[in-house]
This record gives C-alpha cells, structure tokens and sequence, in this order.
C-alpha cells in the first residue's frame, strides 16, 4: 500500500508540525484515552493507526503504552523512525494486512486523522477487522474533522489525500455496527487554524455483540 499524498510533503509537514498537537485539547483528550486504557490493563499492543510522524506514539508511549505506529505512508514512516529510533513503526494501512504482532491481540487502537482518508465504504470493513483483534473492553480512539449536519458523511478538500468528514453521530453508529459502544466524545469548534469542527471518539469493545 502507498499514500502518495504524505509521501510528497512529509518533509513539509514535519516542519510545519514538530508537535504531536495543536491545541490544549487534544493534548488532553489524548491523555485521557491513555489513562482510560492504564485503568483497566489488557494484554497486547496498542496501535497508532495512522500514525504519521510518530509525535503522538511516542506520547502513548511516554505515557505508558506498548505502542507500535502504523502508517501507509513510507517517507512518514522514515521520519517517523528517525525521530523515535526506540520505537516500533510498521509500514501498513488501517486494513492491517501487513501487521504481524507476534501472536499478541490488540489492546488498543488509536487513529487519529487517518480514518478519514478511507473511502467511507470502507470503514465498516476496517472497524471490524480490528473489533476481530481486540478483546471485550479494548478501547478505540477515533479522531477527525466532522460536520455539524446531522447524518451527514461528505468528501472535502484536504490539503493533501482525498478525506471525508463524519458526522459523530454516524462514526458512533459505525463503531457501534462494528462492535464498539461509544464511551465519550469532544468536539472542537473551528478558530482560526482549524475550518471544520474537530471531533474525537471513544468507544469500548462491547462484552457482549
Ligand atoms: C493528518 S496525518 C495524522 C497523523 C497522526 N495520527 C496525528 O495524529 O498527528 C494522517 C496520516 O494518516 C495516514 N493515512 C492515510 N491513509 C491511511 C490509511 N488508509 N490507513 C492508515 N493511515 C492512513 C497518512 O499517511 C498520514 O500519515
């Protein structure tokens, strides 16, 4: 698989933003998904889904995470590697195909801004590839650029790859499809270097499908 899109501004991207976020929020939510996976530990590994550059792996990571980063991108991978030599990139999508983890399960996957360059055709068949991996009560982190028009799922014009924005509503139904039941949602409003809300989602393996 390739991301032809990163691949050609990785360079710029990475000097752009040599931070894992833009916005205290983030940084925030991020943490608190961190500490919701520490409160209940599960055996495996948790996923950076889309992991770009590796700023937010190496957070996770910081903050006590057996994290492996994953992205479809090689040339963010190899910054991603060069940044953060002591810890584990892989080259693969949000499918995870090419991901072997060693016979361990999944105890936790985040993606942030990755999902939403996948067709939304797609997601359904991805979400539940992982739901397959993951025990009941693993926690998924799901974050990007949303819409405020109820049951709306609609392409917009990133700067870099073709990407849609999902309505929360119909991100928690999917999740909810594939097996997960949402557990709590932010939602960031445009200012002046975001266009669009901002929404991240968090979502427990169900007990019982
Ligand atoms: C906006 S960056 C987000 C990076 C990082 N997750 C963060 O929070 O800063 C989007 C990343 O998603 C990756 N991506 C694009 N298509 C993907 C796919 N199908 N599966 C997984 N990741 C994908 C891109 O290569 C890129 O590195």
């Amino acid at each position: 698989m390739t991301q032809p899109g990163y691949d050609a501004v990785a360079d710029l991207y990475s000097e752009a933003l040599p931070t894992p976020y833009q916005t205290p929020l983030e940084r925030h939510v991020v943490g608190a998904f961190a500490d919701l996976v520490l409160e209940r530990p599960l055996e495996g590994i948790v996923l950076d889904v889309g992991c770009g550059l590796g700023h937010v792996t190496a957070d996770l990571a910081g903050r006590g995470l057996d994290v492996v980063g994953i992205d479809p991108s090689r040339e963010m991978l190899g910054i991603a590697r060069r940044n953060y030599p002591e810890l584990r990139f892989v080259h693969d999508d949000a499918q995870l195909e090419s991901t072997d983890l060693g016979g361990q399960g999944v105890a936790a996957v985040v993606a942030r801004f990755s999902l939403i360059h996948l067709p939304p055709s797609d997601v359904p068949n991805v979400l539940a590839g992982w739901a397959a991996r993951m025990a009941p009560g693993a926690l998924v982190a799901v974050a990007g650029q949303t819409t405020d028009t109820v049951g709306e799922v609609s392409e917009f014009d990133h700067a870099v790859a073709q990407a849609w924005r999902w309505h929360p509503d119909r991100l928690s139904e999917a999740l909810s499809e594939a097996g997960f039941e949402e557990v709590w949602r932010t939602i960031s409003r445009p200012d002046a270097q975001h266009r669009f809300p901002e929404v991240h989602l968090v979502a427990r393996r169900r007990y019982q499908v």
